[in-house]
C-alpha cells in the first residue's frame, strides 16, 4: 500500500517499545513510505525493548532520550537534525505511563508523587517536546506533530485512573501550542484519540479485556488496530491534510459518537 506520500521527509519517533507499540507499527509505515526517521525512547526502555530490530529493519539510527528531560530532548533534536541532513517534518509523542496505575493506587487514593511523575512523562513531555522542536526552529514549514490520547480526556472510564487528566491536558497542550506553532512556523499540532489497543502501556489498565471488547461491541466499524492508526498518522504527515490542526481527532471506528449499539444491549436484554 505504499504510495511514496512521505517521500523525502524527516523525523522523530517517540515510544517504540516492541512490536506491538503504536508507534513501532507507525514506524514501519513510515519507512514503507519513504520517510527518514531516528527513533527515540527512554534509556531505561531502551534496555528492556526491541528497538534496536526495529532500527535495523527501517535504516534508522537510535538517539535514547528521557522525555521528561529537556536536557535530552534538546539533545535529540539537535543529533537528529544532523543524522538525517536538515530540519524535521514530522515527529510521533507516543508515550504515556501512569505510575499510580502501575503501583495499583486507586484514582480516590493516589500518591501525589507518583501523580506528578505521570503528568511528566505523559502530558508535560508533550510541551516540552514541541517547546524544544520550537526553540530550536527544528520542524519545516507545513510540518505535522501528532500526539496518542484517549477518550478518557472527555468521558469517564473509572480504571483509567490519573492516565484521564494526563490525557486532557495532552489534548489541551495541542491546542494552546498549535496556535504558536501555526502561526509563527506553519506547522501543525493535533492528537489522535485511539481505540484501546493490546500494548504494553494499554494492557496495564485494570481490566483491559472487559474494556477492549466492549469498545469492539459499541463501534460501528470495530476497534481500530495500533496498524490502523499508524495508517491515520501517515495520512497526518503527509501533505494531504496541511491545514488540519489543534485537533483532538478521533481514531475509534465510531465509539466516541454511540449511546449504545445492538450487541450491548442484546447483552442486557433478557
Ligand atoms: P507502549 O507501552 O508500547 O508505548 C509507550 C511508550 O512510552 C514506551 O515505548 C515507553 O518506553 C515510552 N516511555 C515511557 N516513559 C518514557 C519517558 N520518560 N521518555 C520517553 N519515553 C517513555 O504502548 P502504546 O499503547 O503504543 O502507547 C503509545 C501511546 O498511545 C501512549 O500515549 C498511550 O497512552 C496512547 N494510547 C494507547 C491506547 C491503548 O489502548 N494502548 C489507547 C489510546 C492511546
Amino acid at each position: 500500500m505504499a504510495n511514496d506520500l512521505l517521500k523525502g521527509k524527516r523525523g522523530i519517533i517517540f515510544g517504540a517499545l516492541d512490536e506491538n507499540s503504536i508507534a513501532w507499527k507507525t514506524a514501519e509505515r513510515v519507512h514503507e513510505e519513504g520517510g527518514t526517521f531516528v527513533l527515540t525512547n527512554a534509556p531505561i526502555a531502551m534496555r528492556m525493548g526491541k528497538i534496536k530490530e526495529l532500527a535495523e529493519k527501517t535504516g534508522s539510527e537510535i538517539i535514547p532520550a528521557d522525555a521528561t528531560s529537556e536536557e535530552d530532548l534538546n539533545e535529540l533534536v539537535t543529533k537528529a537534525t544532523e543524522v538525517l541532513g536538515g530540519k524535521l517534518d514530522f515527529v510521533l509523542h507516543s508515550i504515556g505511563m501512569s505510575v499510580n496505575v502501575r503501583k495499583g493506587r486507586h484514582y480516590t487514593d493516589e500518591n501525589y508523587d507518583f501523580t506528578t511523575k505521570g503528568w511528566d512523562v505523559s502530558a508535560l513531555s508533550f510541551h516540552k517536546v514541541l517547546q524544544t522542536l520550537y526553540k530550536n526552529d527544528a520542524m519545516n514549514e507545513w510540518g505535522s506533530i501528532v500526539a496518542l490520547t484517549y477518550m478518557a480526556a472527555q468521558r469517564t472510564f473509572p480504571d483509567y485512573n490519573d492516565m484521564a487528566d494526563n490525557k486532557a491536558y495532552l489534548e489541551s497542550v495541542a491546542r494552546s501550542f498549535g496556535y504558536f506553532f501555526g502561526k509563527d512556523k506553519k506547522v501543525r499540532v493535533n492528537t489522535i484519540s485511539q481505540s484501546p489497543t493490546p500494548t504494553t502501556a494499554g494492557q496495564g489498565v485494570k481490566g483491559f479485556d472487559g474494556f477492549i471488547s466492549y469498545a469492539e461491541k459499541m463501534s460501528p466499524l470495530g476497534n481500530a488496530t495500533a496498524q490502523e492508526c499508524a495508517d491515520y498518522t501517515i495520512s497526518l504527515f503527509s501533505d494531504l491534510t496541511r491545514k488540519v490542526t489543534m485537533q483532538n481527532l478521533f481514531h475509534d471506528g465510531g465509539f466516541s459518537n454511540m449511546g449504545v449499539s445492538q450487541e450491548v444491549m442484546e447483552a442486557f436484554s433478557k
